[in-house]
């Protein structure tokens, strides 16, 4: 007998159903078990009648159970409906009984939203922790918005391509994660910690509008806005200006929030624009929340901000890029290296309820221009020449004019779902300090012979031990 989706019960008065599930919730009534049984689609009522002959194996049922039932679909009567549930109007009467799994208790309730459970142990299982609705919901919706956005593309003409996870390093500003070759000892890969490189690379294909949902890795201190992985929603584009690009992705957004979030409320359209230095004047920081009422989960206030200086010095006193050095600045290279704090970027960020959700930028595609940014940034005249070479050789090929932007799809998700931490938004994330608690990343379990065979011997066998 086919399974039926939970959802669709309802539409099978006076049917026999077959529908598997999770126990959500079992209450005896004198002689009759009432169970309540979840699918990835809702939940429904099921109720046993002690003469039916699964009833002694019902009565074992627990919450978290997994199990099929067979039943018919009854109308329930007017005041025993729930207009709480989608299936409140039914319930299904129980002719047979197959437990597929026993469940063990959970270490917390899954029937929560789950904010008032410790976090270490949430993630120590994040299997059941993801049962819970609330995460149902954002990751079904971390699904839709992510095919809705990848369609959108497609239909503007961008092609979707993936690049590299194991690479070479790119500074982003952050720390890499390195892996180690085993076939060319004492070299490393770095993980990407956006594929910023390989996207410009693409333009230099000829590829013109590129997309991608990329993974990028990058070794920072975590906030609630940070995971060490995360997932870009990373585009590039020949022969476009920033005002092009800025209008698509306002309509994108727009379009994507009014299909799929029609109870939000976007404050401004079109979007506000605010230079940096009025975000800095009158609200202290570049990322402004513009709404009107901060408690209000309704509103959503986007706003670009643009004209970014191109360098800020770090608290040691060195330049650094405000985006990154591929940034293309409005000023030559001799005005650069004269006067560094001078440079205007072609820069451009969306903030989304005071959050950064997106960043991007115009490249410098002039030899000059970017051996000037990297000189500022303190790379010797032989370092640009190890790092970037491959850069500059492919621009001497013949270049377009080109720009980009990417997107932090968890922060976007996360305003869009109301969540306060990326962690919410994701399947499996790490914790504050950089742990995978489920599967136990990063591990100090890796035995005598892969070291050997990557050439690497750890110093302090003790620090190892106590990682572990
Ligand atoms: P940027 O470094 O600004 O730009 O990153 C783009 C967006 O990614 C998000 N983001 C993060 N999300 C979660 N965890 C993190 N650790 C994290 N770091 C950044 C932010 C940010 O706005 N290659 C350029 C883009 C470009 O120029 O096209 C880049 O990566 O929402």
């Amino acid at each position: 007998m086919k399974r039926t989706l939970i959802k669709d019960t309802s539409h099978c008065v006076g049917e026999k159903v077959r529908i598997c599930g999770f126990i959500n919730s079992v209450r005896a009534h004198g002689s009759l078990l009432f169970f309540d049984v979840r699918d990835r689609s809702g939940i429904v009522q099921a109720v046993i009648t002690a003469d039916t002959d699964s009833y002694k194996i019902a009565q074992r049922m627990r919450p978290e159970w997994v199990v099929e039932l067979v039943g018919e679909v009854k109308k329930r009567p007017e005041k025993m409906k729930n207009p709480d549930i989608d299936t409140g109007e039914i319930e299904i009467e129980i002719e047979e009984v197959n437990v597929l799994s026993e469940a063990k208790t959970a270490p917390f309730s899954v029937s929560s939203d789950g904010g008032e459970i410790n976090e270490e142990i949430r993630m120590k299982y994040r299997y059941l922790d993801l049962r819970r609705e609330r995460m149902q919901t954002n990751l079904k919706m971390r699904h839709k918005v992510m095919h809705y956005l990848r369609n959108y593309l497609y239909e503007k003409d961008f092609t979707e391509i993936e690049t590299p996870i194991l690479t070479k390093s790119t500074p982003e500003g952050a720390r890499d994660f390195l892996v180690p070759s085993r076939i060319h000892p004492g070299s490393f890969y770095a993980l990407p910690q956006s594929p910023q490189q390989y996207k410009q690379l693409l333009m230099v294909s000829g590829m013109e509008n590129y997309f991608q949902f990329a993974r990028c890795f990058r070794d920072e201190d975590l906030r609630g806005d940070r995971q060490p992985e995360f997932t870009q929603l990373d585009i590039e584009f020949s022969f476009m200006e920033t005002e092009e690009i800025l209008l698509l992705v306002e309509e994108m957004m727009v379009e994507m929030i009014e299909s799929l979030f029609p109870q939000k409320k976007i404050k401004k359209k079109p979007f506000p624009r605010i230079t940096y230095n009025e975000a800095m004047e009158k609200w202290g920081c570049d990322s402004p929340d513009l709404r009107e009422n901060k408690n209000d989960d309704k509103e959503l206030a986007f706003a670009f901000v643009t004209d970014f200086p191109m360098f800020e010095k770090n608290e040691k006193g060195e330049w650094t890029s405000v985006h990154h050095p591929f940034t293309r600045t409005l000023e030559n290279a001799e005005e650069i290296k004269k006067d560094p704090g001078k440079i205007k970027a072609l820069q451009y960020d969306l903030v989304l309820n005071g959050n950064e959700i997106a960043g991007g930028s115009l490249r410098s595609h002039k030899l000059d221009v970017l051996q000037a940014v990297f000189e500022v940034l303190g790379h010797s005249k032989q370092d640009i020449d190890q790092k970037f070479k491959h850069l500059f050789e492919a621009f001497s090929y013949g270049v377009p004019p080109h720009g980009g932007i990417a997107f932090g799809f968890e922060r976007l998700l996360m305003v869009l779902q109301g969540e306060k931490n990326i962690r919410e938004v994701m399947a499996f994330p790490k914790t504050g300090d950089g742990r995978e608690l489920m599967m136990g990343s990063p591990s100090s379990n890796i035995s005598e012979d892969q070291l050997k065979e990557l050439k690497i011997e750890i110093k302090n066998e003790r620090e190892r031990k106590n990682t572990s």
